[in-house]
């Protein structure tokens, strides 16, 4: 048996035997197939990209018909139950989770990068009090490349940890000063006796009081979350990412053309999308009505279906857990009943059972994120700070990869064929 695929082009009768590696063929091979010698060779061809790899990475390993999810081989479940946010961005960055002292050092090193440069603030305060979040944390981001010229210095690997521990630290307060921005509140200084989460807290909900303590089930519950959104794989952010990156542009512009890509409902917008639609149904009696317009084709279910989950995702089954945490402290949501409903019907139901559509991770993000306080435009900036760190640790894959190259895709041109601007084309 040899690692190698044939293939016989019927067109011309040819056969071509083509390698395979780690059980793909490189779709470079294809361009030796051709009809005539002039011409340019085969592509394949993959709108969407649905059957590309277009990398290869040892970072996040998916496979979405186990609904299985490991960063860097440990299970999203015990990630989630042992580990902290910071401890798994030391992972995603380094391939290695940090013993107690490398644990230490490290979140010494972040928590040394959450302050802003004092201008980043007047750049902020020049928003509108009703700018959506996400628009504020994109272009914040980008703003941030005009402070650090160092950021140039992709090719330099100290220089690309040190922006990459700038943007772990600074994404929270970002974040946090967009919020008090929209409701005319004075911006919160990091405290960097906190823990991350418990920080981005105090930088959100501090008043007047000269400390605040956020509860330790609310800041657990937002670092679990942030464990479950740190990376996956090559979704379209990442895969913006390392597209942005491959002209070698710095990391800040290249995160913010992320954070872009994650904005859309089909992407991370849907948390915010799910709790509109929740609103939108208002009670268990509606549920099924909607249920039949999704099956129409008139409206989307959101916070359901996934291009690689072909089963329940889990870090949805984590949130759903979390939920019921945080509604111990919170209250309960009562929403919550709606997306249970939603979720029953829809499983039970023969058009999403036979499409796979199952839960995914934002169906019940949004609610522990408004049971916390947090207004719903703010909650794709919550997704885009952890991912902020998968973005990272992708993007510092790409520099040390030695089939490094600019991303360039081809296209299947089917437009006209060369014709003439006519002398009267404006008559
Ligand atoms: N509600 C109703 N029908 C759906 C849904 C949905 N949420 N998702 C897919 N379908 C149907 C779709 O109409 C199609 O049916 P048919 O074969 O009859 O035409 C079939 O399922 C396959 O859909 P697709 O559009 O080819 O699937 P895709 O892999 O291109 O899209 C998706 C994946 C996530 C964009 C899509 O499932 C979706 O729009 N979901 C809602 C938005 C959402 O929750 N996004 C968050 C994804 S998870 C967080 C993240 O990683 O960003």
């Amino acid at each position: 048996m040899s690692d190698t695929l044939s293939i016989r082009d019927n067109r011309t009768g040819k056969e071509y035997e083509v390698d395979i590696v780690d059980g793909n063929i490189s779709a470079s091979h294809l361009r030796q197939i051709k009809v005539n010698e002039g011409d340019f060779g085969m592509m394949s061809y993959d709108p969407g990209y649905l059957n590309t790899a277009s990398c290869t990475s040892r970072i996040t390993d998916l496979h979405g018909s186990q609904g299985i999810l490991r960063y860097r081989g440990y299970p999203i479940e015990q990630l989630a139950e042992k580990s902290t946010f910071l401890d798994v961005v030391y992972l995603l960055f380094n391939g290695e989770l940090p013993n107690a002292s490398e644990s230490a050092s490290w979140e010494e090193r972040i928590t040394h990068h959450t302050m802003l440069h004092e201008k980043t603030k007047r750049l902020m305060g020049g928003f509108n009090y009703d700018a959506h979040p996400m628009g504020v944390f994109i272009s914040t981001v980008a703003a941030l490349s005009t402070f650090y010229p160092d950021a140039k210095e992709v090719e330099s690997k100290e220089a690309r940890m040190l922006q990459a521990c700038r943007l772990i630290g600074k994404t929270p307060t970002i974040a946090s000063y967009a919020y008090r921005n929209s409701r005319g509140l004075p911006y919160i200084y990091p405290d960097n006796e906190l823990s991350y989460t418990g920080n981005f807290l105090n930088m959100m909900y501090r008043m007047v009081e000269p400390r605040y303590q956020a509860d330790p089930v609310l800041e657990r519950a937002l670092d679990v979350l942030f464990i479950l959104h740190a990376d996956h794989e090559q979704n379209c952010s990442t895969s913006a990412m390392r597209n942005i990156a491959s002209s070698k542009a710095d990391p800040f512009v290249s995160v913010a053309g992320a954070a872009a890509a994650l904005y859309g409902p089909s992407h991370g917008g849907a948390n915010e999308a799910v709790l509109n639609m929740l609103r939108e149904i208002g009670t268990k009696d509606n549920v099924a009505d909607y249920v039949k317009r999704c099956k129409s084709g008139e409206i989307r279910l959101m916070g359901f279906g996934h291009r690689v989950y072909k089963n329940y995702d889990p870090r949805a089954r984590i949130v759903k857990q979390i939920a019921d945490e945080v509604f111990e402290v919170t209250g309960r949501n009562p929403l919550i009943d709606v997306a249970m409903e939603l979720e029953r019907i829809a499983l039970e139901d023969d058009y999403f059972v036979k499409r796979n559509l199952y839960p995914n991770v934002d169906f019940y993000s949004g609610l522990i994120y408004e049971a916390m306080g947090f207004p719903m435009e703010a909650f794709t900036v919550l997704f885009a700070i952890p991912r902020t760190a998968g973005w990272l640790a992708q993007w510092m894959e790409l520099m040390e990869d030695p089939e490094f190259r600019i991303t360039r895709p081809r296209q299947n041109y089917q437009g006209f064929g060369e014709r003439h601007v006519p002398d009267d084309y404006r008559s």
